[in-house]
């Protein structure tokens, strides 16, 4: 997988030659490139931003800037991808909020272009204009505001980076995680079987493996309609999140 990432803070993504994201980059499993958006401007203070139209607080970033940039990562001498092959992903507070099943559609996609906003965002014929040529996906990592979508990118990677084959040794760790068949995951215990007063439940040392899948089945039940409520009332059998019928 290829992935572009246009920003004002190229350095940020740095991390990502640590760790998994790092090797899998070694191994040319996924290919990282950033692009330093003041590049594409032509101003002796190599601008970005301008004051709203209409008024309002805060800078809003140029279109011509991002015209530029992205262009060049079309253009994409380096990949030989074409826009088409691509999708076009722009963080923001309002995008749809992005999730898991969104983690592994685009964990099969073989180019993603990343366009880091800052201030109040980017110019919206940006969006406009490249929604008519490529898919554009404005995304949201949740209900709250960042300072710019650098965050929000360097999460979408390493929450798409690891779907991608070959990137975690054992795919067998993504089956049983948390999101993936729309429950949260059960707790988890390693030794000792007793610290500080608190035993590890006694049937994970049962060795009866129906009862550990009954009894994590059931926590991850329990753990839900406590913490998320709302994302039992989309699964089939469930009765919404209504504590009466899961007491
Ligand atoms: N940029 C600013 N806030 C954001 C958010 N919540 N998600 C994605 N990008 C953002």
């Amino acid at each position: 997988m290829r992935i572009d990432i246009v920003t004002i803070f190229p350095s940020f993504f740095d991390v990502l030659d640590l760790s998994l994201l790092g090797k899998a980059r070694d191994a040319g499993i996924l290919s990282v490139a950033t692009h330093d958006l003041r590049n594409f401007t032509h101003d002796r203070h190599r601008t970005v931003d301008d004051t709203p139209y209409g008024g309002g607080a805060g800078m809003v970033m140029k279109p011509e800037p991002w015209g530029e940039a992205l262009d060049h990562v079309l253009a994409g001498g380096e990949s030989g991808l074409t826009a088409s092959a691509a999708v076009l992903v722009i963080p923001t507070p309002v995008g749809e909020i992005f999730t898991q099943a969104d983690a592994h559609e685009l964990a099969a996609e073989q180019h993603l272009i990343f366009a880091c906003g800052r201030y109040e965002g980017i110019d919206e014929r940006v969006t406009d204009h490249y929604a008519a040529r490529m898919r554009v996906r404005p995304i949201s990592l949740g209900d709250y505001v960042l300072n710019g979508g650098e965050v929000a990118v360097m999460a979408m990677i390493e929450a798409i980076g690891r779907l991608v084959p070959g990137v975690i040794g054992n795919p067998d760790s993504l089956v049983e995680e948390s999101h993936e068949d729309g429950l949260l995951e059960y707790p988890s215990y390693t030794k000792p079987a007793s610290w500080r007063g608190l035993d590890v439940p006694p049937v994970l040392l049962s060795g009866n493996h129906a009862a550990i899948a009954a009894w994590r089945h059931e926590q991850q039940r329990v753990r839900t309609r406590d913490r998320r409520p709302e994302l039992l009332a989309g699964l089939p059998g469930e009765a919404g999140g209504n504590r009466d019928t899961h007491p």
